[in-house]
């Protein structure tokens, strides 16, 4: 069975969007730069990751914020964040329609999980969405840690590293890319 790891872009003080996230700014006002170094300010350095993270991932699990702000010409066109890779989406209400690659889960996280296993085999299961990430910790099943770290502070956001209980999660470092766009990519193993 593959890992599941969440990897997301994220600022010094630890928000994935800036202030007031919506279908117009998927990525909160002011939090575009957070994404700048997959786009317009990619190194050869940042290309490889995002090459890692594409070639290893078989499915995709995210809240139904993500999917709302997203979804079709929200960003995604027909398919989902990574083309035709199965997508899981937590959520209390499936929609009446949506692209074919999308699978509305409402039985908690663990099942999502699961499902989105099934499918991606020997390959990762890719986290996009802070509840995401922070269910999947709080059940003790999120193997990896990716962290885009972004040279800004936003100030406000949707927090990473939100509402994670008492208990310190203690982390083993697995691996710091510094690209030459200023972002510096982290990983690290959870353990358990
Ligand atoms: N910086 C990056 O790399 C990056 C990457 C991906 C996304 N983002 C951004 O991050 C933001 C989304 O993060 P988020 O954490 O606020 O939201 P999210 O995880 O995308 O979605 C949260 C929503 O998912 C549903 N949900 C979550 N857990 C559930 C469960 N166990 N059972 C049923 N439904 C569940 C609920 O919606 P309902 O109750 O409405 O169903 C909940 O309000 C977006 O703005 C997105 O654009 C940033």
């Amino acid at each position: 069975m593959g890992t599941v790891a969440v990897g997301m872009s994220m600022s010094l003080d630890g928000f994935v969007t800036g202030p007031h996230d919506s279908r117009k700014y998927p990525l909160g006002e002011g939090g575009e730069v957070l994404h700048e170094w997959l786009w317009s300010k990619a190194t050869a350095a940042d290309q490889a990751v995002l090459q890692e993270m594409a070639d290893g991932v078989g499915a995709i699990l995210m809240g139904r914020r993500s999917y709302d702000f997203c979804v079709g010409d929200g960003g995604w066109g027909d398919g989902g964040p990574a083309g035709d890779v199965p997508c899981f989406v937590l959520t209390h209400k499936p929609p009446a329609e949506s692209p074919d690659v999308f699978t509305f889960v409402t039985d908690g996280v663990e099942s999502a999980i699961a499902q989105a296993q099934a499918v991606a085999g020997d390959k990762t299961v890719g986290l996009h969405g802070a509840t995401a990430a922070q269910q999947a910790l709080a059940v003790g099943l999120l193997d990896v840690i990716q962290v885009h770290l972004v040279p800004v502070l936003l100030g406000g956001g949707v927090r990473l590293f939100d509402l994670l209980g008492a208990d310190p999660v203690n982390l083993v470092r697995d691996r710091v890319v510094e690209a030459g766009s200023g972002v510096t990519h982290l990983r690290y193993n959870v353990v358990r």
